[in-house]
């Protein structure tokens, strides 16, 4: 999080599995924007590492062709271009050879040498899971992790599948580098709106007051997806939406919304927060789990006019698999804010559109004044923060109906970023990227906290893994996931809220 200006400090960004999607698809295009925004520094150099047999000019090209396609602006003009590239360099070699780790630490020896300055060095880890383990020795091995101020390692979710393979990583990650050095993604808490909530609830002071059990009947948050698993069907198969989207995305969101205010800005003050909410989360017992979690599987279907297949036929996807690609929760965090307010949460693939967002909704007035004929329509108040696709915030409040009676209605007080601020927001990577360059860990994850989300999760994962699923696929593809979730939440007489312009969208009221 950018709130100092830019130390110009020399940089060289190595990444690990640069061969891959996420290089191409984030990584590089992220990289390439704070470049064209002048956010890197002079001294600024990539170095690609994998097994891909690329030469130098080979791996500019695929890289261009990934900003081309991916990148939030529109494709690269050779100007530019020709100005970043020679910054991109690459090495194909095994993860495994010692020689390699040699090879790269004399190459940053040798730029150190010619710059007279020791760069900040940063170990980008875009690789699957199975190769961290070895690159971590051999980073160690070959003295790369050494110097705390300027080497960095930075990984990528998943962080372990369970708490105990979460403990191993962690075990793995700091006997070779000191915590300070570890920059864990969640690409989640880069996203301007995640981001926005610290600002909506600490620098107003209009919130905060209210910010409690006494005045909030409950919190729901949504990230729906109406993509299935795309071509990740290997990778999902041993995920599922809980390990996927809740145990990180979910959760630190949820995190935000319920921690305590924090004494400063400082990246540790904040962690400790989040970790606070973490902690205060009650845990369910393995034989409640029914009664507040609910798991489902996309069935085919159509979704805005396109038939969609299910996911036991997507590819890499076992015929008969039990992988839930839907999950909701009902929470509770055990503390004297929030005891006794419910969080519901709920993720799915296949959903009728990708929507993300956090309802903070509001108690009823405690004492109603106005005659039964004027609150026909009335509704408590509510407050949504749109994380995607329309970044905003909307506040729903009661209004009088223009008219020669008393008659109340609903109206949305509404800020988006784009009529507020005409700018595009800068990609989640962006943001990321430029924070490990000045060494800001504040939006990444700390291995407490992640083990601590994996705490929370443990008991419905050993629960749904005991008992196999009776009925999946429970939802068609474009629905909002298996009639489960609407009894989960209705049995307490609530109802899953939609944002408005997916009101719109379903042509219904919520
Ligand atoms: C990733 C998950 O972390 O987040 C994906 O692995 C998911 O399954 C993605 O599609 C969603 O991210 P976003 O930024 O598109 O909401």
């Amino acid at each position: 999080m950018i709130s100092l200006s830019l130390q110009h400090e020399p940089t060289v960004i190595m990444i690990f599995g640069a061969s891959g999607d996420l290089t191409q698809r984030k990584v590089v295009p992220a990289l390439y924007n704070l470049f064209l925004d002048h956010w890197l520094p002079e001294r600024f150099a990539l170095i690609g590492f994998a097994r891909t047999s690329f030469t130098e000019t080979s791996f500019r090209k695929h890289l261009r062709e990934g900003v081309d396609q991916f990148s939030r602006r529109s494709k690269t003009n050779d100007e530019d271009w020709q100005a970043f590239a020679p910054h991109i360099h690459y090495m194909s070699a095994d993860y495994s050879d010692p020689a390699a780790y040699t090879t790269l630490s004399d190459s940053l020896s040798k730029m150190d040498g010619e710059g007279h300055t020791k760069a900040n060095h940063i170990f980008y880890l875009a690789t699957p899971p199975g190769n961290v383990e070895v690159i971590v020795q051999r980073l160690g091995r070959a003295n790369l992790s050494r110097d705390r101020k300027r080497d960095r390692i930075v990984i990528e979710k998943p962080f372990g599948r369970d708490l105990s393979s979460a403990r191993t990583l962690n075990h793995t990650l700091t006997s070779i580098f000191d915590e300070s050095q570890i920059y864990r993604i969640d690409h989640y808490l880069g996203k301007e709106t995640v981001q926005n909530i610290l600002s909506l609830r600490f620098a107003n002071a209009l919130f905060e007051p209210i910010w409690n059990r006494h005045y909030i009947d409950h919190v729901q948050i949504t990230v729906a997806e109406d993509v299935g698993v795309e071509h990740r069907g290997g990778y999902y198969e041993r995920a599922g939406a809980l390990r996927d989207m809740i145990q990180n995305h979910l959760m630190q969101i949820l995190c935000l919304i319920a921690m305590e205010p924090p004494v400063s800005f400082n990246a540790d003050e904040i962690r400790n927060k989040k970790v606070d909410v973490l902690h205060a989360i009650r845990p369910i017992p393995q034989e409640q789990v029914n009664g507040f979690a609910v798991r489902g599987q996309y069935g085919d279907g159509w979704i805005q006019g396109q038939r969609a297949s299910a996911y036991r036929e997507e590819s890499g996807v076992a015929p008969d698999s039990s992988t839930e690609t839907f999950a909701a929760l009902k929470l509770f965090v055990d503390n004297w804010r929030w005891q006794d307010v419910p969080f519901y949460l709920r993720t799915g693939k296949r959903l009728p559109a990708k929507v993300s967002e956090v309802s903070v909704q509001f108690r009823p007035v405690p004492h109603q004044s106005f005659p039964l004929s004027a609150v026909r329509d009335w509704q408590p108040n509510r407050l949504v923060v749109h994380i995607q696709p329309e970044e905003g915030v909307l506040l729903r409040i009661q209004a009088k109906q223009p008219g020669l009676t008393m008659r109340l209605s609903p109206v949305d007080m509404h800020f988006t970023y784009q009529e507020a601020f005409q700018v595009t927001s800068p990609d989640a990577y962006e943001a990321l990227l430029l924070d490990v360059m000045i060494g800001d860990a504040t939006l990444f994850m700390r291995a407490d906290q992640v083990e601590a989300a994996w705490s929370v999760v443990t008991f419905i994962l050993e629960g749904w893994e005991a008992v196999k699923p009776p009925d999946f696929p429970n939802y068609s593809s474009g629905t909002w996931g298996p009639e489960a979730a609407e009894a989960l939440i209705a049995r307490d007489e609530r109802k899953w809220l939609l944002s408005t312009s997916l009101e719109k969208h379903k042509g219904e009221e919520t």
